[in-house]
């Protein structure tokens, strides 16, 4: 049986963003600008780009500068027209013209797995990707497409990981599993056998952590409504997905690209560096201040 298409993505939003205090207290850390573009748009970008247009934020308080941030803006807009700025009309314009969003709350941000049970009817009996805004990632081919090609060739969910120091892996999602062959090669997807949420290093079964995408089959909504507070005291997608792989295969994917934790304070300096400097109306001036930087 041929796989269902990916048509719809949903976007976990209403986390408190702690580690970006003081500048999340009365501003959602999905808003904070990456060189001239809210986090969250480089991900919205990232589905448009994969062939996904129908786009679910999982809201919470405080977070209204998202939902003004897709719609229209009337003022705006006739603002940039009436003075002939239609260039930047038409950035405004770009990205909410060609997508369909749809909001729903978690009241309380009891975990990443609530949030993303939250999207449950909007979502229906489909199969959906879920993209955390977080994570910023620059990939030739976008990295929601690269698990997308992963999900139809297996009909089966499939997750992004990525290697990292076996120091880092006690803030993420781990995976114990298998090399499978795919297009050729045998060091891109693999069969997962187990996952664990946040190990301490020397309980690690691999160095592959989880990183923020996926795509999900809509059996998922039952399993997250099994499982019990896990780390953290929150209800975790790791320990649902771990669930469901007893009654399914689930693969993961080694994505091709460079992933920013947009999130954390150092992750969006990088991500703000590199990708200024890629920009082609700043790169050119960018570089050139920064190599007058006395570094040492
Ligand atoms: P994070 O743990 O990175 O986000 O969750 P956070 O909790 O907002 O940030 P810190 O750790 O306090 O700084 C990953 C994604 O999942 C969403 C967050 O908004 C973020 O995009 N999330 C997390 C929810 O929507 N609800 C939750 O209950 C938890």
């Amino acid at each position: 049986m041929s796989a269902a298409k990916v048509r719809k993505a949903v976007f976990p939003a209403a986390g408190l963003g702690t580690r970006f205090l003081p500048a999340t207290k009365a501003q959602p850390k999905e808003m904070l600008p990456v060189v001239d573009k809210p986090i969250i748009q480089y991900g919205v970008e990232e589905a448009l780009h994969s062939g996904i247009r129908n786009i679910v934020i999982v809201t919470g308080r405080g977070k209204s500068a998202i939902e003004d941030h897709f719609d229209v803006s009337f003022e705006l807009e006739h603002h940039l027209e009436s003075r002939h700025k239609l260039e930047l009309l038409a950035k405004v314009r770009q990205v909410s013209d060609l997508i369909d969003v749809s909001y729903v709350r978690q009241k309380e941000a009891l975990g990443l797995g609530h949030a993303v049970n939250r999207a449950q009817e909007l979502v229906g009996q489909e199969p959906f990707a879920v993209v955390l805004p977080d994570d910023v990632i620059d990939a030739e081919t976008p990295c929601l497409r690269q698990l997308m090609d992963v999900y139809e060739f297996f009909n089966a969910p499939v997750l992004a990981v990525m290697e990292v120091p076996k120091e880092s892996i006690s803030s993420y999602g781990c995976i114990d599993a298998e090399p499978v062959s795919y297009n050729g090669s045998r060091n891109k997807v693999y069969r997962i056998r187990d996952l664990v949420e946040k190990p301490k290093p020397s309980e690690a079964p691999s160095n592959l952590a989880i990183i923020g995408r996926y795509i999900l089959t809509p059996d998922i909504f039952e399993c997250i409504g099994k499982v019990q507070p896990g780390a953290g005291g929150e209800i975790q997608l790791t320990d649902a997905l771990r669930l469901q792989l007893r009654s399914r295969p689930i693969y993961a994917v080694k994505f091709e690209g460079k992933r920013y934790d947009a999130g954390d304070k150092l992750g969006f300096l990088q991500a703000t560096v590199e990708l200024a400097l890629k920009r082609e109306d700043l790169g050119a001036a960018f570089r050139e201040y920064l190599k007058g930087l006395n570094l040492r």
